[in-house]
C-alpha cells in the first residue's frame, strides 16, 4: 500500500531549440510518494503541472532502455531509480555527451550508427545446408557472451565515459560490448571484420579503461570487461597475422 505524499523539489533542466540560446532550469516542488521512481515524478509534472515538459519513456520496467537522464549529476534509468534515494531536492537533467533535442530528450543518431558499425548481426562464413540442421551450442559456448546481450541501448554508460566525453566519436562501451557479443559467440565467423572496426581510430584503444560505464549500467552488462577483452584478442590476433592469416576462428 502506498504511503501519503510528502513534498520534494525538482530542479529540472529546459530547453527549447525554436527559443532558447542555452538549456535553463525550471524548478517545481510537487507531492510524491515514497514509492515513486523518479520518471513518476517527471510524468506528474508533465500531466499535472506543466505539459510543455518533454522527456522519454516508454517501458516504465527497465527494458526498454528509453529514460536514461542525469539525477542529481549521475545517469540513471529514471524508471528504476528510487526517489527515496534522494533527499528534499532532485536535479535532473539531459544524458550528459549527448546534444539535446530538447529539455530532457537527446540526440541518438550517432549512438545508433556507432551501434551499426559493429555489424551487430550474425556472420557465416558460408550458407548452412538444411541437412546440417540448426546451430548448437553449449550452456558453456552461451556463457562466453551472454552478458554481453542483456544490453538494453540506454546510452548510460556513454554519459558516464570520460572518452566519449573528450572524444564524441569513440566508439564507446556499449557498441563494443555488443561486438563483443557477437565475436564471442561460437555460431559466429564475423570477428576479422568487427576487429577492423575495433582497431580503428576511435575503437577499442581508445579506452582508456576508467570503468564508470561499468559502474553506471543498470543491466550489469559490464562494457569495460567487453572492451578490455576486445583489445586482448585484437593483439593477440595482430600478432597472430604474422603468423596465418587472418580471419575466422581459429
Ligand atoms: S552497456 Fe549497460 S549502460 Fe551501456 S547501453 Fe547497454 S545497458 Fe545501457
Ligand atoms: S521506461 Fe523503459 S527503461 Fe525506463
Amino acid at each position: 500500500m502506498s504511503s501519503s505524499p510528502t513534498k520534494k523539489t525538482f530542479v529540472v533542466t529546459r530547453f527549447d531549440p525554436d527559443q532558447d540560446e542555452h538549456p535553463r532550469t525550471d524548478t517545481y516542488e510537487i507531492p510524491v510518494r515514497e514509492d515513486w521512481k523518479v520518471l513518476d515524478a517527471l510524468n506528474y509534472i508533465k500531466d499535472e503541472v506543466d505539459p510543455t515538459l518533454s522527456h522519454r519513456w516508454s517501458c516504465r520496467m527497465a527494458v526498454c532502455g528509453s529514460c536514461g537522464m542525469q539525477v542529481n549529476g549521475e545517469p540513471k534509468l529514471t524508471c528504476k531509480t528510487a526517489l527515496a534515494e534522494y533527499g528534499d531536492t532532485v536535479v535532473v537533467a539531459p544524458l550528459a555527451n549527448f546534444p539535446v533535442v530538447r529539455d530532457l530528450v537527446v540526440e541518438m543518431e550517432a549512438f545508433m550508427e556507432k551501434f551499426k558499425a559493429v555489424k551487430p548481426w550474425m556472420i557465416h562464413a558460408k550458407e548452412r545446408a538444411a541437412e546440417e540442421g540448426t546451430y548448437l551450442q553449449s550452456p558453456a559456448e552461451l556463457q562466453a557472451f551472454k552478458q554481453f546481450s542483456m544490453c538494453i541501448n540506454c546510452m548510460l554508460c556513454y554519459a558516464a565515459c570520460p572518452v566519449v566525453a573528450n572524444e564524441p566519436s569513440f566508439l564507446g562501451p556499449a557498441a563494443v560490448a555488443l561486438g563483443h557479443r557477437y565475436n564471442q559467440d561460437s555460431r559466429d565467423d564475423g570477428d576479422a571484420e568487427r576487429n577492423e572496426v575495433f582497431r580503428e581510430d576511435g575503437g577499442v584503444f581508445a579506452c582508456s579503461y576508467a570503468n564508470e560505464c561499468s559502474e553506471v549500467c543498470p543491466k550489469n552488462v559490464d562494457p569495460a570487461a567487453a572492451v578490455q577483452q576486445a583489445k586482448l584478442l585484437n593483439v593477440l590476433d595482430w600478432a597472430k597475422s604474422f603468423v596465418v592469416p587472418r580471419g575466422g576462428k581459429s
